[in-house]
């Protein structure tokens, strides 16, 4: 079965409603017609995800994404969104961002529940595995982390986020190999450097399920991508598509990007 590309924009914590409103029109416009097979969704931050939702209508093309949710429907839990909350209004969830993992917001076992949680209510988790900060640190004193060092890094992530989830239930969950170094750098990893940690991520699913659901699960890449280099990730087989920051806060950037990977 091929892999649909899958296209995301993580607005993260930009834009006011009306600009959010704006871009949302704007993307409709260029992209809600779009009859290639890609798959398009946008992370828009949460107050705005309704305001988006309605500027989307009932366009087929463009999906929404939440940023995070917590596991659950209702508690006392001041200041979260749950899962059951959103389930009705975004088809994936990210989790795991780099800027969570790193400022300790969400641990492997929160990652983990979240995974879980967002499955048993059919929102499709988009786990973002990527080097953590003290292989980055190291790495700007002797160039990147060492190949081994990055895949067992990114491994361990996967192996936790993933832990206990149904071998069946694996293919339904996306990847988004993300290296720490790369987001909002504006120097995005080498295709080659990511076709090689895609490969590995992979081979890991394969491990941890099967080589069939390995071969149905989507791998995105993510870290500077932009209008000019969506191409050369595109071109790469293993690639099916991209978690896009800053480029998808310019919606015909962004349109670029989904250009590149409706072409594959
Ligand atoms: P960037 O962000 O495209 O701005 O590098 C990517 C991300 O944080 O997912």
């Amino acid at each position: 079965m091929p892999r649909t590309p899958l296209v995301v924009g993580n607005w993260k914590m930009h834009f006011d409603l009306d600009r959010a409103t704006k871009a949302a029109i704007q993307l409709k416009n260029v992209l809600g017609d779009l009859k290639s097979s890609v798959d398009i969704a946008i992370a828009p931050p949460l107050p705005w995800l309704v305001p988006v939702e309605a500027a989307f209508g009932r366009t087929q093309r463009l999906e929404l994404a939440a940023q995070d949710a917590v596991p659950g429907t209702e508690g006392n839990e001041t200041g979260s969104v749950s899962m059951g909350m959103l389930r009705d209004h975004v088809r994936y969830v990210l989790i795991g961002h780099s800027e969570r993992r790193l400022g300790k917001i969400d641990t492997h076992e929160t990652i983990n529940a979240k995974v879980k949680d967002a499955l048993r209510r059919k929102i499709t988790p988009i786990v973002c595995v990527g080097e953590f900060v003290h292989l980055y640190d190291r790495s700007r004193r002797r160039g990147r982390p060492t190949k081994l060092e990055a895949e067992s890094n990114i491994f361990m992530q996967l192996r936790r986020a993933l832990r206990g989830v149904k071998r069946e239930e694996m293919s339904k969950v996306v990847v988004a190999y993300e290296p720490v170094w790369a987001i909002d750098t504006g120097t995005p990893a080498e295709p080659d450097y990511v076709e090689i940690m895609v490969a590995t991520l992979r081979r890991a699913i394969a491990k941890l399920s099967s080589k069939r659901i390995a071969a149905n699960t989507r791998i995105l890449y993510g870290g500077s991508v932009n209008g000019k280099n969506a191409a050369d990730y595109a071109a790469r087989p293993g690639i099916d598509g991209a978690l896009v920051g800053s480029a998808s806060r310019d919606p015909k950037e962004f349109a670029k990007v989904v250009a590149a990977f409706a072409s594959k």
